[in-house]
C-alpha cells in the first residue's frame, strides 16, 4: 500500500482510505447491516488502508459508531481516523454550524462514538457563511494543542477560505470532491494545496460507484439513496457518463488489462499528494484496491483518458446538489 504525509502534521496514511458515509445508511438507502459494515472496516485495515474518513452526521451518529465498533478490541492503534465537525442536524434536516461551541460539543460526541480519547485528522466539513473562519479555526487550534486531534483538516473550502483559516490555525488536509468526471479541484485547490504542503483527500473518488463499471441505466436505487437526486444519474446526461465509462474500461482492460474502476482510482493518485477516499460498505467491493497499487498512468494513458471524457461527456455537471444548506437558508427552507 502506497502512503503519504498528511501535510506537516507529521502522521502518515495510505494512498487509499475507507470512506465510511454508506456504512451510515444515510442518503445511502437506509440503514446498514452492522455486521457487513463491521467486516468492511476491518477488512480495510487487513488490505493495508489506515486512514478511515467518518462524519457525525453520517447516519446522524451511526456510521461513528460503527467505526468505533470494529476498531475497539485491537484495531485502534493500527487506524487514523479522520472525522468531522461543523454539520449539525434535527428531525434530519442538516445544516452547517462551525461554531467554537457546537464544535467543542461535536467533538466530545465524537470521541464517546469512536470509543477513543483522541482523532486523528478533524476536518472542518462546510464552510460556514455564518461564523467568521478564524472563529472555526481557533476551536480547532485549541483542540490540537489539547492533544484531543492530532491534525487539521477543512472538507470544501476554496483557496481563498484556507487563507482566512491558515491565519488562526494550520491546515494539514483539504478533502474536495474530486474523480474523472468531477474535476473543479484542478481551478485552485490543487495547487494551492501543492503550494502549502496540504495533503489533499479526494473525496467521491468512484463517483458514487458511477466509476465502478458495475451501474447500468437500468440500475434502482432504493429509499433515500443520494443518487436519486444526482444530475448524473438522470438521462440524459446519465447515457453520457454511462458511455464515457463503458469507453474508459474498454481502455483499461486493453492497456492495463484492468477494470475502470482501477484506472479511475489510480487517476486521482497520480494527480499529485492525493488520498483516494474509496467509499465501501461491504468487504467484497474493496477486493480492486490491490489492482490500483504499484503503477502509474503514462502520459498517453492520460490523454485518452481526456480524450474519452471529451468525446462522450457533453454535457458535465458537477457535485453541487450535495452541498448542504446555511442555518439560515435551512430556516427559510423549514
Ligand atoms: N467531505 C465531504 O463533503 C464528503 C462528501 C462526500 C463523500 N465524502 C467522503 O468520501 C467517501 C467516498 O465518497 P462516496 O462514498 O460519496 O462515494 P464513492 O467512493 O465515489 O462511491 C462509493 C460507492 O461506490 C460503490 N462501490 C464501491 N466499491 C465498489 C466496487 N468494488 N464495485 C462496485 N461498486 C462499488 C458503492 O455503492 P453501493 O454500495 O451502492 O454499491 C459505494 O457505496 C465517503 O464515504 C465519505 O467518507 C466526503
Amino acid at each position: 500500500m502506497e502512503a503519504i504525509e498528511i501535510g506537516t502534521s507529521g502522521l502518515r496514511a495510505s494512498r487509499i482510505a475507507l470512506g465510511t458515509w454508506a456504512i451510515g445508511g444515510w442518503m445511502w438507502g437506509g440503514t446498514s447491516d452492522l455486521d457487513e459494515s463491521i467486516r468492511a472496516v476491518r477488512s480495510a485495515i487487513e488490505r493495508g488502508i489506515t486512514l478511515i474518513d467518518t462524519a457525525p452526521v453520517y447516519g446522524f451518529g451511526r456510521s461513528e459508531e460503527i467505526v468505533g465498533l470494529a476498531l475497539s478490541g485491537g484495531l485502534r492503534e493500527r487506524a487514523l481516523i479522520a472525522t468531522k465537525a461543523g454539520l449539525e442536524w434535527q428531525a434530519g434536516r442538516v445544516w452547517r454550524n462551525s461554531s467554537p461551541m457546537r464544535i467543542r460539543l461535536e467533538v466530545e460526541q465524537s470521541l464517546r462514538r469512536l470509543r477513543t480519547d483522541y482523532i486523528d485528522l478533524y476536518q472542518v466539513h462546510w464552510p460556514d457563511p455564518l461564523v467568521p473562519t478564524q472563529e472555526t479555526a481557533g476551536a480547532l487550534a485549541r483542540l490540537l494543542n489539547e492533544g484531543k486531534i492530532r491534525a487539521i483538516g477543512v472538507s470544501n473550502f476554496s483557496p481563498a477560505q484556507m487563507d482566512e483559516f491558515r491565519k488562526a490555525a494550520p491546515i494539514h488536509s483539504v478533502q474536495p470532491p474530486y474523480n474523472l468526471f468531477e474535476r473543479e479541484a484542478e481551478s485552485g485547490i490543487l495547487s494551492y494545496a501543492a503550494e502549502h504542503d496540504i495533503a489533499v483527500l479526494c473525496y467521491g473518488a468512484l463517483c458514487r460507484g458511477l466509476l465502478t463499471g458495475t451501474i447500468t441505466a437500468t440500475t434502482k436505487f432504493r429509499g433515500g439513496d443520494l443518487r436519486r437526486n444526482d444530475p448524473k444519474f438522470h438521462q440524459p446526461r446519465f447515457a453520457q457518463y454511462l458511455a464515457a465509462v463503458a469507453s474508459l474500461d474498454g481502455y483499461a482492460r486493453e492497456r492495463y488489462g484492468l477494470s475502470v474502476l482501477a484506472l479511475a482510482v489510480r487517476w486521482v493518485l497520480d494527480q499529485g499528494n492525493t488520498v483516494a477516499l474509496w467509499g465501501a460498505r461491504r468487504q467484497a467491493q474493496l477486493d480492486p484496491v490491490a489492482d490500483v497499487m504499484g503503477w502509474k498512468l503514462d502520459d498517453q494513458a492520460k490523454r485518452r483518458i481526456e480524450q474519452i471524457l471529451l468525446e462522450k461527456v457533453k454535457d458535465p455537471v458537477g457535485p453541487e446538489f450535495m452541498a448542504p444548506p446555511s442555518r439560515r437558508e435551512s430556516a427559510l427552507a423549514a
